[in-house]
């Protein structure tokens, strides 16, 4: 493409020796060899353009089509790239995990859809390189410095070599390059639009309920064994699962990540809130295990003050009390599970929690 245009104004005669030598070079007229005496007078004089050596694709009108078809292959790939972007979206599950080497085991959903964007926007590119390096114009063009406010004569010629640069790139012309690329162009922001999905629909009430609900057993998150009172010691800390989770169910992680609990032994003498000992069976509390303010996995427990601390950012809570927030950035209390025994001696649940799990969210109340 034509970077510049000449400059009128330039006359040789106002340049000094080495300038009028550039000036013609730019202007197409052999560059006048230097004197010994004029080499000698300036060691820097810059040697000017080298001469313009046409490409395959200038001589070769055959060579010049192969490189339109290959622009116009990276353009149409960029375009099956970016509907396959949509398509992955669309059908892959979000919990799909695949083995892709060298990176383990990743999500599927997010291994397509980065892979895809990824060629899409790199065809284009790819593509507009190939086409500016093989067909468009690469004769080069200097001009000499000129004041910044250009005089209108030399805005005309800019005008004028804009609209050469144009119809040399072959944009006019060259129409299977250019639907192509308006289409690949076209299709692209298309990946942005349709992740816009994800803005809706309203969760409504599922963030409301767990899986926990009348009589199901608290299964160890271990040993995945049913839980009674006796497993519960003073001062340990169990992590429990309602009963019939399965590690292959389709939603095992996001229930599990609702419904975990913390179960610990508290003296019943020790327990202040009323509705705690209520709520409670021989002094074991079942406590939410997700913290209320951004939603960790609480894990440490301190058993002389009953204080349970969330490792993301210290939030404290107090198991003696109803879980209420002690210390940190947490809004309020961890929501506490009603738990009793069965008639076979297992810690069962009595209904779901009465308030939502995890962090506060526009509609809590
Ligand atoms: S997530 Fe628990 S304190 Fe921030």
């Amino acid at each position: 493409m034509s970077q510049t245009g000449s400059n009128k104004d330039v006359s040789e005669e106002n340049l000094p020796s080495e300038q009028a030598t550039a000036h013609e070079g730019a202007m197409g007229v052999p560059p006048r060899t230097k004197s010994l005496g004029e080499v000698a007078d300036d060691p820097f004089a810059d040697p000017g353009l080298p001469p313009h050596e046409p490409r395959v694709q200038d001589i070769d009108k055959r060579a010049a089509k192969r490189s339109e078809r290959t622009v116009a292959l990276l353009f149409t790939v960029s375009m099956l790239a970016t509907v396959g972007f949509i398509a992955s979206y669309v059908v892959l599950p979000i919990d799909k995990i695949v083995y892709v080497w060298p990176f383990g085991h990743i999500s599927a959903l997010n291994f397509a859809l980065g892979l895809t964007l990824g060629l899409a926007l790199f065809c284009i590119g790819a593509g507009a390189v190939h086409w500016a390096r093989t067909l468009m114009s690469d004769e080069e063009h200097a001009q000499e410095r000129h004041p910044i406010e250009a005089p209108p004569e030399v805005k005309a010629q800019v005008m004028a070599d804009f609209k050469q640069g144009a119809e040399e790139s072959g944009m006019g012309r060259r129409k299977l390059i250019r639907t192509t690329l308006f289409g690949a162009l076209a299709m692209v922001p298309l990946s942005g639009v349709i992740l816009l999905r994800d803005l809706g629909p309203l969760p409504e009430g599922k963030l409301r309920h767990t899986l926990w609900s009348k009589g199901k057993l608290l299964v160890n998150q271990n040993t995945n064994e049913p839980l009674r009172p006796e497993d519960v010691g003073v001062g340990s800390l169990t992590f429990a699962v309602p009963e019939g989770l399965e590690e292959d169910d389709h939603d095992f992680q996001k229930e599990v990540a609702k419904a975990a609990l913390m179960i610990v032994r508290i003296q019943p003498e020790d327990i202040k809130d009323k509705r705690e000992l209520d709520w409670s069976h021989e002094g074991i509390v079942a406590y939410s295990k997700i913290c209320t303010h951004v939603g960790c996995p609480i894990s440490l427990y301190e058993q002389q003050t009953h204080h349970v601390l969330c490792p993301c950012h210290q939030s404290t809570f107090d198991l003696s009390d109803g879980a209420r927030v002690i210390f940190g950035p947490a809004g309020h209390a961890l929501p506490q599970l009603r738990i009793g025994v069965n008639k076979d001696g297992y810690l069962e649940a009595l209904g779901d929690f009465d308030e939502p799990v995890g962090p506060s969210f526009w509609e809590r109340g």
